[in-house]
């Protein structure tokens, strides 16, 4: 497979044929991801994994996926612990930790920045995210939770009609998903945010160009009675010139029980790529529509195990051989690891 020793830097190194390679590798996961059986088919193998901006489930996610395989996870958090605050450059930390890894993931809060690290790297290195530029993992789950929440309503990509929602101008998870949505034909996508935080034109131009229907807005209703999916995004606070500003959006659009039942389709589904913020001021996904079947964020987190374990099996080649390193699980795996 193309992945093979590969670095994933940017969705534009995708393409359709490699979704669905990677998301066939992704289902066969579902096993040791639910801890049905165990796979030791990295055992020996180092993932660096490098957090220099807030993240929880990404990075858990991608140290669990590669546990999950065998492997080994190093980690490194807070670019004030690491030498980089000392002033050393990208290139020469990648020349040392590539040194330490088989592979390395990687978040930083500055766009451009996995790509210039890559180039000190002796070892394929993973984008966890580069400030509002991309976070190309993300998309792919978020694609494979699409593929799957259809699929669940009985419908494929073909009928997708897709609401993006919230702070459009920052957010790298729709950036990337736009890009991944750009490989497909004739969809519906909505894309309802504040004026003053609309998707940079470049990824409109990206969907238009593919021959899709976009709809532009900036009120909430606007966006939801057409949409089998609606995918709400947080206001990206730590990318605002000042506080007050992202202040003056917090809150801006809330999705709640009372508006899901007033203006969405019956059974819509509901992503965001998480963390949902839940204080008072924001609340843009109300804790009431928790018991919604069609709240999917924690299928969608679920999901990025299963899609970061297929991309670590992908990039270091071994995608064929995990069944071969198998072994029945002998300890009690519990019910929280069912598929929701
Ligand atoms: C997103 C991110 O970091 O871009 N979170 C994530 O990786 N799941 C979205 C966000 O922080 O709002």
């Amino acid at each position: 497979m193309k992945l093979k020793g590969q670095h994933l830097l940017s969705v534009k190194d995708i393409n359709l044929d490699l979704i669905n390679e990677l998301f066939d590798v992704a289902d066969k996961m579902r096993p040791y991801a639910q801890r049905q059986k165990v796979t030791r088919v990295l055992e020996g193998a180092l993932l660096g994994n490098m957090f220099f901006e807030p993240s929880t489930r990404t990075r858990v996610s991608f140290g669990c996926a590669f546990n999950l395989l065998g492997g080994e996870v190093r980690e490194t958090t807070g670019l004030s612990n690491s030498a980089l605050a000392k002033g050393e450059s990208l290139f020469d930390t990648a020349q040392v930790l590539s040194g330490y890894s088989d592979i390395i993931a990687m978040r930083h809060p500055d766009a451009g920045s996995v790509a210039e690290f890559s180039q000190g790297s002796r070892v394929p290195v993973i984008n966890g995210g580069d400030g509002p530029n991309e976070h190309p993992t993300q998309a792919l789950l978020d694609l494979f939770t699409v593929h799957k929440e259809l699929a669940r309503l009985n419908k494929d990509i073909s009928d997708l009609s897709l609401t993006l929602l919230g702070d459009l101008k920052h957010g790298r998870t729709v950036h990337s998903l736009c890009q991944l949505l750009g490989l497909y034909k004739g969809l519906k996508i909505q894309l309802i945010s504040p004026q003053a935080l609309e998707m940079p034109s470049k990824y409109v131009d990206i969907l238009t160009n593919a021959g899709h229907e976009v709809v532009i807005g900036h009120k909430l209703e606007e966006g939801l009675p057409q949409a089998n999916i609606i995918y709400q995004t947080r206001i990206q606070e730590e990318r605002f010139a000042s506080q007050e500003e992202a202040n003056r959006y917090r809150g801006y659009f809330r999705l709640n029980k009372q508006v899901y039942s007033d203006h969405c389709q019956p059974g819509a589904v509901i992503m965001h790529p998480l963390p949902r913020d839940s204080r008072n001021e924001a609340n843009e996904l109300d804790n009431d529509l928790n018991a919604e079947p069609g709240l999917a964020i924690f299928r969608q987190t679920d999901n990025g195990i299963l899609v970061r374990m297929a991309l670590f099996a992908c990039i270091l080649g071994v995608e064929d051989q995990v069944a071969r390193y198998e072994r029945p699980v002998n300890w009690y795996a519990g019910l929280s690891n069912e598929p929701k």
